[in-house]
């Protein structure tokens, strides 16, 4: 009885180690075969074909522009707008502030009497981001407004209540504006809203342009808004998703 027990037991454990392996060599196999149907195949695929498409369309204005770090491109996007001169009387904007990294940042380039202006719910995404992982509600402060230095000044509420009321209270010209909503509904309303206000040569720091699979709804509310003359790309962040472009008064 002894001996049958002991063959039993150990062929369970042989077993068990022969499952071991089938479950190590299916992991591998799932990830080093890109054509294997695993879960994320279709993902991968989507991801793969968006960035390709991304390059396709791009390649032309890579070509063309500056291509600087993560670190640098706000550096090098507000210097190129007060390098315009004139712009003690002219609009700086953000768009999506978040906790205040980026519109302290571009505040650090600006005068006193140089205020950037920063639009937020600071309760977060208004609706999901379509096709990307940020759902309604993601990044927000509970309505609690993020420190900010003295020449910020920012305005709570939806973009798409504020923006039109904002503009008409000042009605100087904007040089700068940092576009960073996530969502392509609230870049297509900013732009609509803000086109007829730029001056001539302003900066437009998008974060989120390219290198991101969202980046064919953020060039379509360019171009639904811009005509191909009227904006020229200057840099393009090499590790990130940010894009710089000028717009061109014609
Ligand atoms: C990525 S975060 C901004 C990060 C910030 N620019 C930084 O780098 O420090 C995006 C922000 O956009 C805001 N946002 C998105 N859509 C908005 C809308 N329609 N109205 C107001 N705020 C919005 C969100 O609340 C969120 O705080």
């Amino acid at each position: 009885m002894k001996i049958n027990k002991r063959k039993l037991s150990l062929k369970r454990f042989v077993l068990k180690i022969f499952y071991f392996f089938i479950k190590i060599i299916t992991i591998i196999r799932i990830n080093s075969d890109p054509e294997y149907p695993s879960q994320n195949y279709l993902l991968r695929k989507y991801k793969k074909k968006q960035l390709d498409d991304c390059l396709d369309y791009h390649k032309k204005n890579i070509e063309k522009s500056v291509l600087v770090s993560k670190d640098f491109i706000r550096e090098y996007s507000i210097k190129k707008a007060l390098s315009l001169g004139l712009v003690e009387s002219k609009l700086f904007l953000e768009f999506g502030v978040f906790k205040g990294t980026s519109i302290n940042f571009f505040s650090n380039f600006l005068n006193e009497n140089q205020i950037i202006y920063g639009f937020d719910t600071f309760t977060g995404l208004p609706e999901d981001w379509s096709g990307m992982g940020s759902i309604k509600g993601s990044m927000s402060l509970d309505g609690k407004l993020p420190k900010v230095k003295k020449n910020v000044k920012l305005i709570e509420g939806l973009i798409e209540d504020n923006l039109i009321n904002f503009l008409n209270t000042n009605k100087e010209e904007i040089v700068f504006v940092h576009i960073d909503t996530d969502l392509a509904t609230t870049q297509s309303f900013i732009l609509k809203n803000i086109k007829n206000r730029l001056a001539n040569g302003a900066i437009l720091l998008f974060d989120d342009f390219y290198n991101i699979d969202s980046w064919l709804a953020t060039v379509k509310s360019l171009e639904e808004e811009f005509s191909q003359d009227q904006f020229e790309y200057l840099a393009f962040a090499v590790n990130s998703t940010e894009v710089c472009l000028r717009f061109i008064k014609n």
